[in-house]
């Protein structure tokens, strides 16, 4: 997977999706997206939402919540702050240009991070799941919304060749579970609480993942 997506594609390719984004994705990841909002608005707080796009799913956040948005791409964030603006949306805390993969956020400044149909088109998914996590409070969740890839079969072989055409569009088709797998079993400090299927095609998941407490400092036992 190393090297097969590169920032300078990914801003490349945002940068042509940003004027018809909502009319190609707004209603085919829908549902997935009203999941993820729901999951992070039952924690409640200040929630940061990851690759935010055109902060197609801003309005729907209870506005008791405070929102925090990043984006790689500048295009796209151009879009979600029209939005606010238009819909004013007084939550609305922040909205940058920032890399998933660097944020510039203390340890611990937020009770959930939601990433929707975003870490599978950054160029290096672990760093960046990373980063989320260590954005998160004990106790926060982190809420993603993915695909996840056929482990074998004829959709696994579909995937794999779709990969290099759909690399210039700003994804991944091959993303298989065990991209996530091998990055949670490094992560003790996180569990995975929730996997389930999301529309479209079967192919998305919304997965939950809660961080625990820093175990007791057993001096002051
Ligand atoms: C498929 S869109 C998803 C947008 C939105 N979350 C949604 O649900 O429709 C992926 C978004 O992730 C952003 N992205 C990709 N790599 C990123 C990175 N390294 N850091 C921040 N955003 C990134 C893209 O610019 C794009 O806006």
């Amino acid at each position: 997977m190393a090297g097969d997506l590169d920032q300078f594609t990914v801003m490349r390719a945002y940068k042509r999706w940003a004027p018809v984004y909502d009319l190609v994705f707004g209603a085919l990841f829908d549902q997935g997206r009203q999941a993820a909002v729901a999951a992070a608005d039952r924690v409640g707080g200040r929630i940061l939402e990851v690759g935010i796009g055109t902060g197609i799913s801003l309005q729907r956040y209870s506005a008791r919540n405070r929102i925090v948005g990043i984006d790689l791409s500048p295009e796209m964030l151009r879009k979600a702050r029209r939005r606010v603006a238009e819909l004013s949306l007084s939550n609305v805390e922040q909205l940058t240009v920032m890399d998933a993969e660097h944020l510039s956020f203390p340890d611990a400044s937020f009770d959930a991070v939601v990433a929707s149909h975003v870490i599978s088109t950054v160029p290096h998914p672990p760093a960046a799941l990373d980063e989320c996590a260590r954005m998160l409070r004990p106790g926060g969740e982190l809420i993603l919304i993915n695909r996840v890839g056929a482990e074998r079969g004829s959709r696994r072989i579909a995937e794999h060749l779709l990969q290099p055409i759909v690399r210039r569009l700003g994804w991944r088709t091959e993303f298989p579970w065990e991209h996530f797998a091998g990055w949670i079993a490094h992560r003790p400090d996180l569990r995975l609480v929730e996997r389930r299927p999301v529309p479209p095609f079967g192919h998305f998941a919304l997965l939950r993942f809660v961080k625990s407490a820093p175990p007791e400092n057993p001096s002051r036992l």
